[in-house]
Parts: structure tokens; C-alpha cells; sequence
């Protein structure tokens, strides 16, 4: 198969209406997010949404978002609550999705045979009209092949998928770069599964019962069951071995010393390039600048792999606020492996 890119245009929208009719056809095509690209299929089409489980080479039981326009389309879909549009209310359409049970509609297969539903409404103005124009809900996991990098612009999926879908729709790089939080919600109660750009501060503000799933921070422990199944796979991972070094110790001269022994790439703050100057440099952004560095991690990664790098080295970012989603996504990459003690 062909591989099409098409740029998007919101007044010419010949790309768009393409997409959208390979949707309702039951075929499958790379869309752009406000957090990474997703690999989209008509949620209610089994069958289709089986060809993105074969695209990705993702294991069968880890179930898929689902993409809707308004927050009150979830009604088709999933059985909500008060709580649900409370939360809709102050983030949709934004980076949050919420796992509630499912309706009969949502087939077994987009779901993993899970008895919920992921549901999540964008705001990326591409993948809002995508949505529009297909008419139907739009089931889409990232569209990198599983394991890798989640993909932040349209080559990334280029470079994962050519072949295996006929068109990915180029809106330029993802403004959050990261996937979006997941929370699974009860009548009073969050409990959060993926980190991302709406934070457990922000989600305190709507429903002060906010617990932290522990696959968040730590590695399943033997026998431990995932309440969210993506989070028992390896993610993220770069082909390099990627280190993560702690505050505690002197990153300049671990990185010099490493560079003489190995063909190591840097993650280095915008501040330390003068002072790492003829190293493998991939500067994250400024120390302070947690947005900035969680919008380019991803594509530093995959950068890493195509100069070759064996191993990584990269700041450990802290547990705060904005820094979990980052945090999160860095110590998957690594499998753990830190240098030094966590950053409190
Ligand atoms: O930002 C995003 O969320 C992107 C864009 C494309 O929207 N999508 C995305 O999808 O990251 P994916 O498939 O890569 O990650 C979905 C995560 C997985 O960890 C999956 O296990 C979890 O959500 N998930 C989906 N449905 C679930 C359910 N019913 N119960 C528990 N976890 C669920
Ligand atoms: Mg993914």
C-alpha cells in the first residue's frame, strides 16, 4: 500500500474529506492531536479497528481511546455521570480522557474486551474536523508501531507506518507532545492511569479525591494487574539505552566522561550546550521550560536512534505538577535505569 501525506487546509479541505472517507470506509489514517498523532478507524467498525491493532503490532488486550466532538456524544458510547460533565465541563475539549462502562455500541475489539470505554474529545481544530466530517467516533491509539515513541509529527508516523495505511494528514508538530492523561472515574472519585498535560492540581480543583495509580511512578511488581493494560508494556523506548541522571550528580562531567567511552547522545538543558561544546547534543530546552521539554522528548528519542546513539543520557525530571507527565514517559523509556537518587 501506498503511503499518501496529504497537508491539512481547513478552506481547501480536500485532505480532510479524504481521511473522513476512508473512515467511514473502514479504513484506517494518521491524524493530528493537540498531544501526539493518533492512527484513526471508525470506532463502531470491529473489523477496521482490528487493522490498527495488526498496523501497530499491539498486543490484542490493550484497548484503544475513543474520539469524540462534544462531551454529550459520549452518551452514544459510554454510561456517564454528573462527575463525567463536571469534568468536561472545565477540560473538553482539551488533552483528558475518561474511562467509564461502555455501551453495547463500542464493539469488544476497540475495547480490549473490557467492559469500559476510553473516551476523549480533542482539541486540535484537524482532528475536530476530522471527527465532524466521518460522522462517527474516531478509535485512535498513537500511531507509532507499539513500543516506539508516540509520534509528534506527521513524519514520525511516516517513518512507522509507510506502508501500512493509505494517508496520514500533516498538521505540523503536536503543541503538548505527550498522550493525553487518562483518569478512570466513579461517582466521587479519579484515580489517575497516565500522567499528561491536565494535572492531578488541575483535576483537584473539579474532585478532591484524586488517587495516583502506583504503575504511574513505579514498575508493576510480579503478578501486579494494570488497571490500565497499556501500562504494562514497555514503552516509549528508544533503540539507544536511554540513562536518566539525578540532580545529585554532576551531569556535565558524567556526560563528558561517558562521551569519551561511548557514542552517547546528551539530553542536555539549552543553558549546558556551551559547557558540553563537540558532544552528541539533543538540547531538551530551558531547565525551568517543563512544557517545552515534555513537547520535545519524544522526537529527541527518535532523533537519538537516527544519529546512531548507543546510549542516552538525560536530566531526571522531578514528580511536580506538569513534570509527572514527563517524568512518567522518561522513566518508561530508560526501564527505571537512573543514576543517582530520585529528585524529591
Ligand atoms: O493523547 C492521546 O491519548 C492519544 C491521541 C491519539 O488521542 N492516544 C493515545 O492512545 O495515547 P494509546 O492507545 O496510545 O493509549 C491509550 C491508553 C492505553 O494505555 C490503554 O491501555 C488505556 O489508554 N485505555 C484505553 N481504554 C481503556 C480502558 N477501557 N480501561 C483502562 N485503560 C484504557
Ligand atoms: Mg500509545
Amino acid at each position: 500500500m501506498k503511503t499518501e501525506v496529504l497537508s491539512w487546509d481547513l478552506e481547501n479541505e480536500l485532505a480532510l474529506k479524504k481521511g473522513a472517507q476512508i473512515i467511514r470506509d473502514g479504513g484506517l489514517v494518521g491524524i493530528p492531536t493537540e498531544t501526539v498523532y493518533g492512527l484513526g478507524a471508525c470506532a463502531y467498525n470491529a473489523g477496521a479497528c482490528l487493522e490498527i491493532f495488526k498496523a501497530k503490532g499491539r498486543p490484542a488486550d490493550n484497548p484503544l481511546i475513543v474520539h469524540i466532538l462534544n462531551p454529550e456524544d459520549a452518551e452514544k458510547i459510554a454510561i456517564t455521570s454528573k462527575l463525567y460533565y463536571r469534568l468536561a465541563e472545565r477540560f473538553m475539549p482539551g488533552p483528558l480522557t475518561i474511562i467509564m462502562p461502555k455501551r453495547d455500541i463500542i464493539p469488544n475489539e476497540v475495547t480490549a474486551g473490557l467492559d469500559s470505554v476510553a473516551v476523549r474529545c480533542p482539541v486540535h481544530k484537524v482532528a475536530r474536523r476530522i471527527i465532524e466530517l466521518s460522522g462517527v467516533p474516531i478509535a485512535a491509539p498513537s500511531a507509532n508501531k507499539s513500543g516506539m515513541p508516540s509520534p509528534t509529527t506527521a513524519q514520525h508516523v511516516y517513518n512507522d507506518m509507510n506502508g501500512e495505511i493509505p494517508l496520514i494528514i500533516d498538521a505540523g508538530a503536536c503543541e503538548v507532545g505527550v498522550e493525553s492523561t487518562v483518569i478512570k472515574i466513579t461517582e466521587d472519585e479519579i484515580i489517575l492511569l497516565r500522567p499528561g498535560a491536565i494535572t492531578v492540581e488541575m483535576l483537584r480543583e473539579i474532585c478532591p479525591r484524586v488517587s495516583v495509580s502506583s504503575a504511574v511512578l513505579q514498575e508493576l511488581r510480579a503478578g501486579e494487574v494494570a488497571l490500565s493494560p497499556g501500562m504494562k508494556y514497555k514503552h516509549y523506548s528508544p533503540k539507544a539505552s536511554l540513562y536518566l541522571v539525578s540532580d545529585s550528580e554532576d551531569f556535565i562531567a558524567l556526560a563528558r566522561d561517558r562521551a569519551q567511552r561511548e557514542k552517547c547522545a546528551i539530553m542536555c538543558y539549552d543553558e549546558e550546550t556551551d559547557a558540553l561544546d563537540g558532544l552528541m547534543l539533543l538540547p531538551v530546552g530551558r531547565r525551568e521550560d517543563i512544557k517545552e521539554q515534555t513537547r520535545r522528548l519524544f522526537d529527541l528519542l527518535r532523533q537519538a536512534d537516527e544519529l546512531g546513539a548507543q546510549t542516552i543520557y538525560a536530566h531526571l525530571p522531578t514528580m511536580q505538577d506538569e513534570a509527572l507527565a514527563l517524568y512518567n514517559r522518561m522513566i518508561r523509556a530508560s526501564a527505571h535505569k537512573i543514576i543517582g537518587g530520585t529528585n524529591g
